[in-house]
């Protein structure tokens, strides 16, 4: 059964639709991600579920209770922002503190002192906000969310002001608290990897709609659309016409051929190709080389269009610039949409 049901939801901005006729669900204990580009709704979905915004159309339940109507506060979510809204005047102890203090909640010492234990911030507790890091503050953050012993911990982008090797420390910290308590959580990022690397299930969400959900190997193995495709995987998109003219076939039917730019490989001209069965070739030459830190990512300019194909970066290992290359495009790689 469902833990959290998002029912057909709608809402506008004045003559903007927002979210357009939302539905999803997720299980008690996952880790989902709203994945997509700046705009398309994700905050805004988040608000809904928090309370904080109303939505026009639609139902949202969390255990099986309708919330749509609730206030904020008798919601039981949590939620933690980019930016880390701390209360400047008191000290990590008291922000933690300040939620279970207005409830009048037993046992108030020893449930702070474990968030604290559990964000890993023993030794700050008499520490004011501006004597902290960015990444502390925004372990308080969590730590004044979680203490309060939400039904859903909701997180707008809580990393995205860090640099990225806090990030990525804080990414598995995030992982591993929330695998620790069984929360289910709702995470919101435009960071396809963070998206990759903290979620259960993603949701990708374009123009105020959820155009694919799945675990991150399914979005990223087998994209439903060209946004996706594009949007997760970096993929090569290819208007079909061009493609089977390039490949010298007509057995393929689509619009488009998706292809990552990981499962290309290159062989100098002149050279036997390994594979010529399972794969197509394509006549090109190398149009440009960058690289991004391990990968070499080669543009690879052949008579119809441009191909990236990266590549584990090898010492010594490389295509020149305006080298001509044949491009070996495995069959069972390219993905028709
Ligand atoms: N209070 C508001 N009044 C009017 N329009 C709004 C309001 N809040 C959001 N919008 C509009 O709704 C759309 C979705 O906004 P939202 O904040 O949900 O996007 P987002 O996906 O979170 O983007 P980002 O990645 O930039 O945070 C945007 O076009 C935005 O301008
Ligand atoms: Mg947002």
């Amino acid at each position: 059964m469902s833990y959290v049901t998002i029912e057909q939801v709608t809402k506008g901005y004045e003559n903007q639709v927002v979210l357009n006729n939302i539905s999803l669900t997720l299980k008690k204990g996952e880790f989902a991600t709203l994945l997509g580009q700046s705009g398309c709704g994700k905050s805004t979905l988040l608000r809904s579920i928090a309370g904080l915004e109303d939505v026009d159309v639609g139902r949202i339940l969390i255990d099986g209770k309708d919330i749509t109507y609730l206030s904020p506060r008798q919601r039981e979510v949590g939620m933690v922002f980019q930016s880390y809204a701390l209360f400047p005047n008191m000290n990590v102890f008291d922000n933690i503190a300040y939620g279970l203090k207005m409830k009048k909640v037993k046992n108030l010492k020893s449930k702070v002192k474990n968030m604290i234990d559990m964000v890993d911030l023993i030794g700050k507790e008499e520490s004011y906000p501006h004597q902290l890091s960015g990444g502390q503050q925004q372990r308080v953050a969590l730590a004044r969310a979680l203490v309060m012993e939400p039904k859903v911990l909701l997180l707008d982008e809580p990393l995205s002001a860090l640099d990225a090797k806090i990030r990525k420390s804080l990414q598995k910290e995030l992982k591993r608290i929330q695998k620790e308590l069984d929360i289910t959580t709702i995470f919101v990022t435009h960071d396809q990897e963070e998206a990759m690397t903290m979620s259960d299930r993603i949701f990708v969400m374009n123009k105020g709609q959820v155009v694919q959900s799945g675990s991150p190997s399914e979005i990223y193995t087998s994209p439903v659309n060209t946004f996706v495709a594009k949007f997760i995987g970096n993929y090569n998109v290819c208007n079909m016409e061009v493609f089977c003219k390039l490949v010298r076939t007509t057995e393929l039917k689509g619009n488009e051929v998706a292809i990552r730019p990981e499962v290309l490989q290159l062989v100098s001209v002149g050279e036997d190709s390994l594979d010529l069965q399972g794969s197509w070739e394509i006549k090109g030459f190398i149009k440009d080389v960058s690289m991004a830190g391990n990968v070499l990512r080669y543009e690879v300019e052949t008579e119809e269009c441009a191909f990236h194909v990266d590549y584990l970066h090898h010492r010594g290992d490389m295509f020149e610039q305006g080298a001509r290359v044949h491009i070996l495009v495995p069959k069972k790689e390219c993905i028709i949409l």
